[in-house]
């Protein structure tokens, strides 16, 4: 049992979907939280959140910003050491970047070694929540699990299954992964803050019969969640509709094998047409939209706009290592200046990004009676910003106009230098240290 604290400080969370709603950016200029025993007890302005409660003990936080903990719903545990690769289509820095740094994911001790820089640099961005690509080795999978107990932070993973087209160390047989998945899901799905979500890599490089076998798995573990790629890049398309004939589109090839639910997450979802659209929503699945790595393999423009109108659910993901880094602020920029130049593209304002980096990822999780928004009784996941002092951001902080000028310069100039504290549940998961 944690004492109350009231934090008081400059607070936004968005409790309801900006783009269904006006008005869901909430924002308390002189705010407070209250959190006890790991759970939001209140929140509001500073002067009635101390009234009705004017014998628990405040944290004074006036010189930084309390937003919810991020949710990254698209990230890839083995591929820390192959961030930076610029200049490669998916499927070539699959082929000489990615698949031979994932092969070395054999080596327990090397797995070990990225499982602990993997979920440092996550909470020191901020990140809370994340829903994560395993290795396609089962030990170095259970590896990321115990790293992220260790940790505190709340991660959806799974093994990586594949039994075709990558390298033949990265294939398993589909008896092979319902083996490994079964034990690892057993180990530790709902074990503290751990979850298991259903991996298949992508549909290029698996089977039906090893779709057939993440059916299985789904099926016999009713709330783990589902994750993969889908309608990335064009090139990868066309090698689907080679290898599925009898599908009449990508997003067929998973629901012909009934991978398609509300846990399940697609990624990318570029280059998806409407009739796939449609289906999605009859699902009610959801999308990983990465505008970082959507740019940097050169992927093509989210079309954020088409999603929207066929009510598919969508919010972001880093996608380290096709992306560029950890940091959901920086998703949320490039979110809106990807968005502003895609043809079909729509003008993002603060709240969207933050919706987008916060509840939308609940949301898509099937998380978000607990986590994503300061409602009360949900999980105290938090962080705690405040820029370096002589930083270009605190000085636009100071003269900023209004809060949600504030927050778009949060998103526009705002790292992991700017992360001083990260809480799940009320317990601290990261402090940043002064070298
Ligand atoms: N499609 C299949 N594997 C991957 C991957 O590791 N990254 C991305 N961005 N797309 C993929
Ligand atoms: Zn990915």
């Amino acid at each position: 049992m944690s004492a109350a604290v009231i934090l008081r400080a400059t607070i936004f969370h968005t409790p309801s979907n900006p783009f269904l709603e006006v008005g869901s950016l909430v924002a308390y200029e002189d705010g407070a939280l209250l959190v006890a025993d790991g759970v939001i007890q209140a929140i509001g302005d500073y002067s009635t959140v101390q009234q009705t409660h004017p014998t628990i003990a405040v944290r004074d936080l006036r010189d930084g910003i309390i937003l919810p903990g991020f949710i990254d719903i698209h990230i890839h545990y083995p591929q820390v050491r192959v961030l930076g690769g610029i200049g490669l289509s998916l499927l070539e820095w699959l082929r000489y970047n990615t698949l031979p740094e994932e092969a070395k994911f054999a080596s327990i001790a090397y797995a070990r070694a990225i499982a602990a820089e993997f979920v440092h640099s996550v909470a020191s961005h901020g990140t809370t929540t994340a829903l994560v690509f395993g290795s396609h080795f089962a030990a170095a999978t259970a590896a990321l699990f115990d790293q992220a107990s260790i940790s505190g932070l709340r991660i959806i993973s799974g093994q990586v299954l594949s039994d075709r087209h990558l390298l033949p160390e990265l294939h398993q047989t589909p008896e092979a992964a319902y083996q490994t998945s079964t034990a690892l899901i057993r180990r530790f799905h709902r074990q503290g803050r751990l979850l298991y979500a259903v991996t298949p890599r992508f549909a290029l490089s698996t089977s039906d019969e090893m779709l057939d076998v993440c059916h299985t798995l789904m099926q016999e573990n009713p709330d783990i969640r589902f994750q993969t790629h889908m309608n990335e890049s064009p090139a990868e398309v066309k090698e689907v509709a080679d290898l599925f004939p009898a599908a009449a589109d990508y997003f067929e090839v998973y629901e012909r094998h009934r991978l398609a639910g509300p846990l399940s997450v697609f990624a990318h979802s570029i280059h998806t047409t409407d009739a796939e659209l449609k289906r999605m929503a009859d699902h009610r699945c959801s999308v990983a939209y990465c505008p970082s790595s959507n740019a940097a393999l050169g992927s093509g423009f989210f079309p954020l706009g088409r999603h929207l109108s066929a009510g598919v659910r969508f919010a972001l993901g880093t996608d380290v290592g096709g992306g560029t880094g950890f940091g959901m602020l920086k998703e949320g920029l490039q979110a809106y200046l990807l968005q502003r130049l895609a043809s079909d593209g729509m003008t993002l304002n603060a709240g969207h990004l933050l919706y987008l980096s916060t509840r939308a990822g609940a949301e898509a999780l099937g998380l978000a009676d607990q986590i994503g928004d300061f409602g009360p009784g949900k999980s105290a996941d938090y962080l705690y910003l405040r820029p370096p002092t002589a930083s270009p951001l605190a000085a636009v902080m100071r003269n900023a106009q209004n809060s949600e000028r504030l927050l778009a310069s949060i998103f526009t100039l705002a790292g992991a230098e700017c992360v001083q504290e990260v809480y799940v549940q009320g317990d601290i998961v990261y402090k940043q240290e002064i070298e």
